[in-house]
């Protein structure tokens, strides 16, 4: 007998247009479309092409006009400042609208790009809806980037205007947002017209004449605009990500099949209806919180919190109870570095009794895999089903999940378990065979992927090809490893790529090395990501020195440090670097990466026959056991 995940993911397959037309029928059209699923130009395939709609419609107006104007649609939690404000739909909508119009004041019309590069405020998510409104396609920058990746993101999107704030606030430290986007801008090439900047009583921005407009000003003096019919395929929305180089991806999503996956995966993945409290504790600069604070939770009309804190010292490791008992959280998303960090400072969850979670059914985590530690310490203590699930900045949604909302299946320790309807996830050999059940190959996905995915790189559809689609023709490379056993289990194991994921922030190893490789006394580096137990993976550097350097190394370590949070910012938590006489290599010349990472993780290894000189490893281990790595003395 087949249960209601089986059924859905067998049609999602057999009859796509069927599966979303269906799905489609739950959000509001201004026009209906012509045709689900647009295969006349392949690879490049289109959802609900000819439709005309509304995603900040969907998101607001459509609950607003069913009688649900006063139900909440958002509440900002902030223990940081503590405050705690409550949005109905209809002040959401209300707000938004007004901030449209500020933004319409400054010419922004339908396809003009806004960079958002906003802290934890409820005015990133007004700023996000308000361009949806207008049809102006917004980049939210995650706060943490430095200005230098801030302007590489400047040139590319090439903006009329930016959205920003005075500062935001990391735990106790303030930090000011605005000399950074200045910075950005000085560094750019293409100038945005107008900064509109939303100060913020704890730092105020000193202001360009002619440049800068304060929020509150513009917001008081404009008129309310409203929603303006979109292609369902126009841009929604670009959110770069890291790629292989510095250069990054400007992932672009469009408006109908982006709205049409996500207000369907609210109930069939995370079983959560209208008017349910749901939590993703994550930040809009990232995909988690595209998809799962602002736009999915507000298509369904559920309740989302967005909350400007950490999971401990905001003030203590029992927030997250906090805000689950006060708010009557339902659901909550966050990654696992944020449970590792509460188990850490509150290892036998002694904070947990002091709340009454009586209302939080289940956990999801994703953004990096989940160990069976921090399940298992999750749903022992929080006794609900803890569920990883496995996505992308690129697909936008679960590419692999415990579909709750569907069937919930026993839960395997390291798998995200199936792929979600809609997803045909295989496992490949190089030359493009299929592998066995049970054996490593690239995770792919079988072309077409499904409505809310990736259309293609902002202005680059030869570079999302070339990185997507070119390796396996006529499959998507998620550029992860990992298996599908004999139930269908997908296990995620590892990146193809130089990408490591830190306290569940994707970054480039390339990147990085791009900025260690410009010091002047770097003859060559290599970065590579570490086991770290609270945050995944940590960045750690090393270098080989120019002959004749005399300098001492830790000058020069230091110096690199400071040049990655420089020019890629804090969140990099690049806080490690070596010096070494070589790097290991393979006689072609290759650095032996993995080889290297699984000496300092510990790992089994065997030394390459292709290396070119084995003292080199052990070169390598001596120096890794110098900053607490490599400590497995066999
Ligand atoms: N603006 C400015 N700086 C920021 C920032 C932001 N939005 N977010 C992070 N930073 C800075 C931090 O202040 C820190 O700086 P420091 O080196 O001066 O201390 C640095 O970037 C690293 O930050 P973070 O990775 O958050 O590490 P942390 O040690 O401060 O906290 C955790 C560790 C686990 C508590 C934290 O990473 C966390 O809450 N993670 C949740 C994961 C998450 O939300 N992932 C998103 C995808 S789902
Ligand atoms: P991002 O684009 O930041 O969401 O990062 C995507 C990458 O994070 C994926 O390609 C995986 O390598 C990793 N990832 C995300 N979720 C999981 C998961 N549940 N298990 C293992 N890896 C994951």
């Amino acid at each position: 007998m087949t249960n209601q995940y089986e059924e859905n993911h067998e049609r999602s397959l057999k009859d796509p247009e069927g599966f979303w037309g269906k799905a489609a029928e739950d959000c509001f059209w201004y026009k209906k479309w012509d045709k689900v699923l647009d295969d006349s130009n392949k690879p490049f395939y289109r959802w609900f092409t000819g439709g005309v709609t509304n995603t900040c419609y969907n998101a607001l107006d459509f609950h607003v006009e069913r009688g649900r104007g006063e139900r909440i649609a958002m509440i900002y939690d902030s223990p940081v400042t503590n405050t705690i404000r409550k949005y109905t739909y209809k002040e959401l909508r209300d707000t938004t609208a007004r901030f449209a119009g500020v933004l319409k004041d400054q010419g922004v019309v339908k396809g003009d790009r806004v960079i958002i590069y906003m802290p934890m405020i409820p005015e990133a998510a007004i700023a996000m809806l308000a361009c949806a409104r207008i049809g102006a396609i917004h980049s939210v920058v995650f706060g943490g980037f430095a200005a230098k990746e801030l302007a590489t993101r400047i040139n590319d999107a090439k903006p009329k205007v930016m959205v920003s704030a005075s500062c935001g606030i990391e735990g106790k430290k303030v930090i000011p947002y605005k000399p950074l986007l200045d910075k950005a801008i000085e560094f750019s090439d293409a100038k945005p017209e107008k900064c509109i900047i939303f100060q913020r009583p704890m730092e105020t921005a000193s202001m360009i004449a002619g440049r800068d407009i304060d929020w509150k000003t513009a917001e008081a003096k404009a008129q309310p605009a409203d929603c303006v019919p979109l292609a369902a395929t126009d841009p929604l929305y670009i959110l770069y990500t890291s790629g292989t180089t510095g250069q990054p991806k400007g992932v672009v999503r469009d408006n109908g099949g982006h709205m049409v996956a996500l207000k369907w995966s609210m109930k069939a993945i995370y079983d959560t209806d209208e008017n349910d409290v749901w939590w993703a504790a994550s930040d809009v600069g990232w995909v988690v919180g595209h998809s799962y604070i602002v736009y999915a939770p507000l298509l369904k009309g559920c309740t989302t919190i967005l909350f400007e804190g950490k999971p401990v010292g905001t003030p203590d490791a029992g927030v997250f109870w906090r805000v689950i008992s006060e708010h009557k959280v339902k659901c909550m998303f966050t990654a696992p570095t944020a449970y590792r960090a509460i188990k850490r400072e509150d290892p036998k969850g002694a904070l947990i009794k002091n709340y009454d979670i009586s209302p939080f059914k289940i956990l999801f985590l994703a953004g990096e895999r989940s160990d069976p530690d921090t399940i298992q310490w999750s749903e022992n203590n929080l006794k609900v089903p803890v569920i990883d699930h496995w996505w992308q900045t690129e697909t936008g949604w679960a590419i692999a999940a415990n579909c709750m909302g569907l069937h919930h299946f026993p839960v395997k320790y390291g798998s995200p378990t199936k792929a979600v309807p809609g997803w045909d996830v295989q496992v490949l050999d190089t030359d493009c065979n299929p592998m066995k059940p049970g054996e490593i190959g690239a995770l792919v996905v079988k072309l077409p992927l499904p409505p809310g995915t990736l259309q293609t790189l902002w202005q680059r559809d030869d570079r999302y090809v070339e990185s997507y689609l070119s390796e396996f023709p006529g499959y998507y490379k998620t550029a992860d490893a990992g298996f599908i056993d004999e139930e269908g289990y997908v296990y995620v194991m590892a990146r193809t790529d130089d990408i490591i994921n830190v306290a569940g922030h994707r970054l480039s190893t390339g990147a990085m090395e791009e900025v260690l490789a410009d010091h002047p006394d770097v003859a060559e580096c290599a970065v590579l990501g570490v086991e770290d137990k609270l945050k995944g993976q940590v960045p750690v550097g090393f270098l080989v020195l120019n002959v004749g350097v005399t300098r001492p190394n830790e000058e020069i370590i230091a110096e690199v440090v400071q040049a990655v949070r420089d020019r890629i910012g804090p969140v990099a938590a690049f806080k490690k670097a070596l010096v070494v006489k070589r790097l290991p290599k393979t006689r072609s010349g290759k650095i032996l990466r993995g080889t290297i990472q699984k000496i300092a993780d510990n790992k089994e290894w065997n030394m390459p026959a292709t290396i070119d000189d084995p003292a080199t490893l052990s070169e390598m281990k001596e120096a890794l056991m110098t900053i607490g790595y490599a400590k497995n003395p066999s």
